[in-house]
């Protein structure tokens, strides 16, 4: 590993926004073989937000955004780059990143689309605060957001009660001198030989999009829950491992957990393992479940907004998913 000073980058705004369409644990009672208490013992979450089949999730990432731009003090015109972590893209070209770039006005900012599944939020935020070091940005947008009812069986329990759609957005500036502030330790892995543990069969150029593909329901995600879960618990465990190593400080330093919010019982395992009590972890899965890439923007954004996450604090993210990919970051908020 290099030695780099650190810190480079420091987070100075955060937005979120989720579609309007609610889907309660009550609503999946009806159609599918589960319950609320099910749901909510196994799982932790109660609802999701739903996009309609026409909604983009440009149109609720722009909200996020904004936000995130306005509590930074920052204009479209002073984005260097757009980074974009999504499975989800309204289209499959160009990038998601170009129409944001589009819709804010934010030329000539570099952008793009980066796929991490679930820590790509903290994939993208690493690669941006790499781009800011190599000179390529002062000021960065770092997105996080899905559409994950477009890729999710509604008719598959084992999914469905999961997944919801959201987005998250971070400004990343340069650190000025005498800032105390920003990323202090950064650390991403993944095991491609777990791959086939969460994963959409058909539709990518391998297995192109046909009357087939649909029928057999092979554009949707396949998930192997038990398997996932013990994945997960282990990713997550050693992405907190890693990060608090890497920052030179012990759990006890650590003011608030923000982990991806994928299961109440994968965030209380992960917790335990780090020596983190619940007390000092944020966690809204109960409210829109999990939102892939967009569950840690989206939870950050919600623990300043309610007080929780205070400038000054030692917070650590910690995420898991598809791929299989993790990564942590340690920050001084
Ligand atoms: O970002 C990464 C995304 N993925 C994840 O994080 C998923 C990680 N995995 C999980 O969260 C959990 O494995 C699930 C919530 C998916 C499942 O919970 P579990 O405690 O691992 O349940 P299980 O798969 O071991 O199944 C236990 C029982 C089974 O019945 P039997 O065989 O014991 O009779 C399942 O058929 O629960 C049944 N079951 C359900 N029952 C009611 C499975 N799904 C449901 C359901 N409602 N939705």
């Amino acid at each position: 590993m290099i030695d780099i000073t650190r810190p480079i980058a420091c987070i100075t705004g955060m937005g979120s926004a989720v579609p309007e369409g609610r889907l309660t644990n009550a609503e999946l009672e009806k159609t599918l073989d589960t319950t609320d208490e099910w749901i909510t013992d196994r799982t932790g979450i109660r609802c999701r937000h739903i996009a309609r089949p026409d909604e983009s999730m440009l149109s609720y990432t722009l909200k996020a955004a904004h936000q995130a731009m306005e509590q930074a003090g920052v204009t479209a015109a002073d984005l260097d780059g757009i980074v974009f972590a999504t499975v989800t893209p309204d289209r499959r070209l160009p990038s998601v990143a170009c129409d944001l770039q589009a819709a804010l006005g934010a030329k000539p900012a570099w952008a793009f689309d980066l796929v991490a599944a679930c820590p790509g939020w903290v994939y993208a935020l690493s690669v941006a605060e790499g781009m800011m070091a190599t000179g390529l940005g002062e000021t960065i947008l770092v997105v996080g957001a899905e559409k994950l009812s477009m890729i999710t069986d509604r008719d598959d329990r084992n999914t469905a009660i999961l997944f919801g759609d959201g987005a998250g957005a971070g400004v990343l500036r340069r650190v000025r001198p005498g800032e105390d502030r920003g990323i202090l330790a950064t650390y991403l892995g993944a095991d491609g030989d777990l791959a086939d543990l969460l994963y959409i069969p058909g539709g990518g150029a391998a297995d192109p999009f046909t009357e087939e593909v649909l029928r057999e329901r092979r554009h949707y995600m396949k998930m192997a829950g038990r398997e996932v879960f013990k994945a997960a618990v282990l990713a997550m465990s050693r992405s907190s491992d890693e990060a608090i190593r890497r920052a030179g400080m012990p759990p006890e330093s650590i003011d608030l957990l923000v982990p991806h919010q994928a299961n109440l019982r994968i965030i209380e395992a992960a917790a335990k393992h780090a020596g983190i009590p619940m007390s000092k972890v944020f966690c809204n899965l109960d409210r829109y479940g999990n939102t892939s890439s967009a569950s840690i923007p989206l939870a950050l954004t919600q623990a300043q907004a309610e007080g929780v996450l205070k400038p000054g604090m030692i917070v650590m993210l910690a995420a898991f998913g598809a791929g299989f990919t993790w990564g942590s970051v340690v920050l001084r908020w």
